[in-house]
């Protein structure tokens, strides 16, 4: 693939920068990259914390799983191949929201380091939060929020994380949230603590 410059394509800059938008929202731009296993919170924790930035005046935006792959997404499958280009997709959209000084929180189960590892490049180290949502395999089988537990075990559902396909944990994420025994509230405390220690919000 050609590179932009050989395509004459040059970047306008604008005047209104990431800071200035940073100032006027009153809070940091930043992404939180919420990954687990399918059932562990992520979607829950994401539009939980959301509902308290909200009513603290800040912006922000879920980018959820399931909600992409109507859109954005909506041609990819769950080989290998379509998973790691929906995180890249994923990744430039959550870098443009932040770069536009809002709070984005993504819930995709992400289960490859490889493909995070990714993300945290393209959004930038400073910027990147990786968050695992740590609960255990059966907690999530138990809660079998969707169904699709019982599917994937039928052999219904291939490449199912978990259960037909690898989940590799974070190695050293910004923060771990036990959300397979922490009642949900608890976490939400933490994740606003951890925001205001970063001094992403006040
Ligand atoms: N501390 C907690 N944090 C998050 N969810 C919790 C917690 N305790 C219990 N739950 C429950 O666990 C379930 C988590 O489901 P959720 O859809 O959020 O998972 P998910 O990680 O987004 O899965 P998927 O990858 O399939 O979208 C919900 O039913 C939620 O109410
Ligand atoms: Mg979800």
């Amino acid at each position: 693939m050609k590179k932009p410059e050989e395509l004459n394509i040059t970047r306008h800059r604008g005047n209104i920068t990431r800071s200035k938008r940073e100032a006027l929202n009153q809070h940091k731009g930043a992404v939180l990259w919420f990954t687990g296993l399918s059932g562990s919170g992520k979607s829950t924790l994401a539009h939980a914390l959301e509902d308290k930035l909200y009513e603290m005046g800040c912006r922000t935006m879920v980018l959820d799983g399931d909600n992409v792959r109507h859109g954005l997404c909506g041609d990819l499958g769950f080989s290998d191949e379509d998973r790691k280009e929906n995180i890249r997709r994923i990744s430039e959209v959550a870098n443009l929201f932040m770069e536009a000084g809002m709070i984005i929180l993504t819930a995709f189960i992400s289960p490859f380091l490889s493909d995070r590892e990714k993300a945290k490049e393209l959004i930038g180290e400073e910027d990147f939060f990786e968050i695992y949502c740590d609960c255990p395999l059966e907690t999530c089988e138990d809660r079998d929020v969707k169904g699709l537990y019982k599917k994937a075990k039928q052999g219904e559902i291939k490449n199912f994380t978990g259960i037909s396909s690898p989940y590799e944990p974070p190695v050293n994420p910004h923060l771990t949230l036990k959300s397979g025994a922490r009642p949900l509230q608890e976490c939400v405390d933490e994740l606003i603590s951890f925001l205001q220690a970063k001094e992403i919000i006040r």
